[in-house]
């Protein structure tokens, strides 16, 4: 699938996002802020922000950019923050694979339930290392494939499908971690029946 595809899929979405996707992945997009840690003045980059659904619960002293492919997305996603009274949020359109910051320009990433939705997620990680600061956290809230031999032959068959329609299911943790060079600091279940995982990472030196 191409980075147009999956800009189209989400343009799509946009109205309809927080009506499929708001309520099912909530929890584990509140246990984002406690994995951020974040402190006051904090430079928070939020990759694939979506609508916006964690610009709530994130602490109004940090220092937030969202970026996301999908202008659609952005576009309610900028109706959320001024509902909010947010105006230092800044939204920019920007694709994840080639991210438009100087290297260590932020203190944290967030990648909430977007790392499957991305065609090169290795790439898009690369960048995320790039444009955090070492030292720094880099959070996923995100469904990978399983390893339970039973469950991670269905997550892999079902992926094309799912891709069709804006995300895979067969990417691999431990893999992405080895192919970026990133090491898991701590991980736990989120949402329904631990199928899906919230990771933090610290980014290397
Ligand atoms: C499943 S949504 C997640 C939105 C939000 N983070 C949330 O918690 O609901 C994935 C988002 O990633 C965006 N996305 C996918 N590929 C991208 C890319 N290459 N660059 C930037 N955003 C991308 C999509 O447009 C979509 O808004």
């Amino acid at each position: 699938m191409s980075v147009e595809y999956i800009e189209r899929v989400y343009d799509g979405y946009s109205k309809v996002y927080d009506f499929l996707f708001g309520k099912v992945f909530q929890s584990g997009r509140e246990l984002g802020p406690e994995l951020l840690n974040l402190f006051p003045g904090a430079k928070l980059l939020e990759v694939g922000v979506g609508t916006g659904l964690s610009l709530p619960l994130l602490p109004r002293y940090a220092e937030i950019t969202g970026i996301d492919l999908s202008q659609k997305m952005l576009d309610q996603a900028k109706k959320r923050a001024e509902t909010l009274g947010l105006k230092k949020v800044q939204l920019l359109k920007m694709d994840a694979n080639k991210l438009e910051f100087p290297d260590g320009q932020f203190d944290r990433v967030l990648a909430a339930y977007f790392i499957s939705t991305v065609p090169d997620p290795v790439q898009a990680v690369r960048e995320m290392r790039r444009v955090c600061k070492p030292g720094g956290y880099i959070v996923f809230l995100n469904h990978f494939q399983s390893e339970h031999p039973v469950m991670g032959t269905f997550d892999k068959i079902i992926s094309p499908l799912c891709y069709r329609i804006g995300f895979r299911t067969d990417l691999n943790l431990r893999k992405l971690m080895r192919d970026t060079g990133l090491e898991i600091e701590t991980i736990e279940p989120i949402g329904l029946l631990g199928h899906w995982k919230a990771v933090r990472c610290v980014n290397p030196a």
